[in-house]
């Protein structure tokens, strides 16, 4: 093959996975009824977007505007009155139960606002938890250390959380959650309590992970900060897609 055909079916190959590969995320015309005794609350009116593979992208939105229903419906623990989710190509809606629990298991990671880390636990132990009930039985430690030092927090693995600063906790928070190396981390509000300058280096630790590691991230927040760091950020009100906007490509 000359060095032109092998470039040419290089390319081809490019652009064919281009082709191939779903996004990440898809949702379709997707909407949540809450009934709360004889009332109803539509807290999803009808979204429909798309994340591609390896970006940050942000939900954002004021309180109330149907972040977190939306986050639970992609992350497949809750379900749309109405519309599909489509999940790395696959379509949740048509999945047996038991399937949709082992695609979040292997291929989903969360992190809240709370943390939720293990207070007795030191930051190493705690991620190797998560390897442990993601059915993982070897190499747990050294998996740990990998994800702890992609988050800075190699020098801390030891330490327990009550030694550690609230954007440290979110670090090993965010360790556990990339340690079995998800395909989609999905964070809510994982900056909600945290100061202004360590929520900025949780969302730039965000896009270096999204970058350098390939992860989707999608996190809901209503910081306005992140229009410095997602590459995409759709803005959610009263239950509907506002704009999309792509403010770091
Ligand atoms: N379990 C529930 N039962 C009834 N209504 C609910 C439930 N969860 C959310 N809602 C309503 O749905 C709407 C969207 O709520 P959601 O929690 O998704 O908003 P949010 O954007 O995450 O807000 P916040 O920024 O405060 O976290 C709100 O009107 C809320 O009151
Ligand atoms: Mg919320």
């Amino acid at each position: 093959m000359s060095d032109q055909e092998s470039s040419e079916t290089k390319l081809t190959a490019v652009a064919e996975s281009a082709v191939t590969t779903p996004p990440t995320v898809e949702v379709k015309n997707v909407k949540r009824i809450y009934e709360v005794g004889a009332s109803r609350v539509m807290a999803l009116r009808g979204v429909t977007l798309s994340v591609p593979n390896g970006v940050l992208a942000a939900l954002k939105g004021r309180s109330g505007s149907g972040k977190t229903t939306l986050l639970n419906i992609i992350g497949g623990l809750d379900k749309p009155t109405e519309g599909e989710v489509f999940l790395f190509g696959h379509k949740i809606s048509e999945m047996a139960n038991e399937e949709l629990i082992e695609l979040r298991r292997k291929k989903i990671g969360f992190v809240f606002q709370s943390f939720a880390i293990m207070p007795m636990f030191s930051a190493v132990e705690n991620v190797e938890l998560m390897l442990r009930i993601a059915g993982y039985t070897e190499n747990r430690r050294q998996l740990a250390m990998r994800a702890l030092e992609i988050v800075g927090l190699g020098p801390w693995a030891h330490h327990r959380p009550w030694e550690l600063s609230g954007g440290q906790q979110q670090r090993v928070a965010i360790a556990r959650a990339l340690s079995t190396h998800p395909e989609l981390i999905i964070a809510d509000e994982p900056t909600g309590e945290l100061d202004s300058s360590t929520g900025r280096q949780i969302m730039a630790l965000f896009r270096y992970i999204a970058v350098k590691e390939g992860i989707t991230i999608l996190m809901a927040t209503h910081d306005p900060m992140v229009e410095e760091y997602a590459h995409i950020v759709f803005e959610l009100g009263d239950g509907q897609i506002k704009e999309v906007r792509m403010p770091n490509p």
